[in-house]
C-alpha cells in the first residue's frame, strides 16, 4: 500500500477574470511561488512523491512549470545565479503524472479520472489553488487517521452561516475531539436549508471504493457529478470520517484571500517584511 495524491485543477478561476483567461488560476502568484506548487510541496512533506494532475485544455503551463528548463539552467549557471538555479531545479525534480478531464462535468468526474493511477492505493485529494498552513501537515494528519482506522476522511472548516452556499456541507456525530462521523452532505445548500457550519475545504482521502460510487453518482448541483453526492453513496457501504482542519486555508481563487495571503507570507520573508510593515504603517487608512 502507497498513498497517492490526486490535484484536481480543471476548473475555470472565474473569480479571477480576465487574469484567467489564458492563465491557469493554479498558477497565481503568493510572492514567488504558485499556488500549485505550494500545494505540491504539502504533498511532498507529507511523504507523497506519485502525484497525479486532472488538468483541462487550458493548463498546460502547469505541466511547464514542473518541467525541466534547460535554456534557463544554463543561463543561471553562466551568471552564477546558484541560489536560483537550485529553486529551479528542485521544482524540475517532482514527478507529477497529468491527465486530461476533456469535459468539465465536475469534481467527482475529475476525480474518476484518477482510477487508473491510483491502482488500488488509498489517495489523498486535494484541490488545487488552496493553501493550508498549520502546526502539522494536515496530510500526515489524514494519513495517521486512516492507518488506524482504514475509512475515509473529509477535512473540513467551520464557515460562517452565509457563506454555506460555496460549499459541501458536512451533517456529523462527533466521536472525539478530533473525529467526526458523517451522516449526511449537501452540497452548496442555500443557507436556510444548511444543517451545518461544517465546510468541505477539497481535501478528501478516499480508498478505491469512492470510483465506483462515483460512477453510480448523477449530475447534482450545477448539473455536474459531484463528489459531495458520490460520498453521500459511500456512506450507504462504509462509514466516512470527518476531520476539523485547524489551520489556515487561504482559498487563491478568492481574490482577496490571495492577497491577504500575499501580504501574510510577505511578512513571514526577511527580505520583504520590514518593506511591507512600513508600506502598511504609512498606508494612513
Ligand atoms: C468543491 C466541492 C465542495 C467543496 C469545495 C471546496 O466545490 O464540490 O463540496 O466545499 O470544492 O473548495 P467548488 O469550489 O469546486 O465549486
Amino acid at each position: 500500500m502507497k498513498f497517492k495524491g490526486v490535484i484536481p485543477v480543471a476548473g475555470f478561476g472565474t473569480r479571477f477574470l480576465p487574469i484567467t483567461k489564458a492563465q491557469p488560476k493554479e498558477m497565481l502568484p503568493v510572492i514567488d511561488k504558485p499556488v500549485i506548487q505550494y500545494v505540491v510541496e504539502e504533498f511532498i512533506d507529507a511523504g507523497i512523491d506519485d502525484i497525479l494532475m486532472i488538468t483541462g485544455r487550458e493548463k498546460r503551463v502547469l505541466e511547464d512549470h514542473f518541467d525541466k528548463s534547460i535554456g534557463l539552467e544554463m543561463l543561471l549557471k553562466e551568471k552564477g545565479k546558484e541560489d536560483v538555479l537550485r529553486k529551479i531545479e528542485e521544482i524540475s525534480k517532482i514527478n507529477i503524472f497529468y491527465t486530461r478531464q476533456k469535459d468539465r462535468k465536475g469534481l467527482g468526474d475529475a476525480i474518476l479520472h484518477a482510477e487508473n493511477f491510483v491502482d488500488g492505493n488509498p489517495f489523498i485529494a486535494h484541490v488545487g489553488d488552496t493553501i493550508l498552513i498549520a502546526a502539522q501537515n494536515p496530510l500526515k494528519e489524514l494519513m495517521e487517521i486512516y492507518n488506524k482506522h482504514k475509512k475515509p476522511i473529509i477535512l473540513f472548516e467551520r464557515v460562517k452561516k452565509e457563506d454555506v452556499e460555496k460549499y459541501g456541507i458536512i451533517e456529523c456525530k462527533k466521536i472525539n475531539e478530533k473525529l467526526y462521523k458523517i451522516e449526511h452532505l449537501v452540497e452548496k445548500p442555500k443557507k436556510e436549508e444548511a444543517k451545518s457550519d461544517m465546510a468541505i475545504i477539497g481535501v478528501y482521502l478516499f480508498d478505491s471504493k469512492i470510483f465506483d460510487c462515483i460512477k453510480k453518482t448523477k449530475p447534482g448541483a450545477g448539473n455536474e457529478i459531484q463528489l459531495t453526492d458520490a460520498i453521500n453513496l459511500l456512506l450507504e457501504e462504509e462509514d466516512v470520517y470527518a476531520c476539523e482542519f485547524k489551520g489556515k486555508r487561504y482559498d487563491i481563487g478568492n481574490p482577496y484571500l490571495w492577497l491577504t495571503a500575499n501580504i501574510e507570507f510577505a511578512l513571514k520573508r526577511d527580505y520583504l517584511r520590514d518593506d511591507i510593515i512600513k508600506f502598511i504603517k504609512n498606508l494612513n487608512l
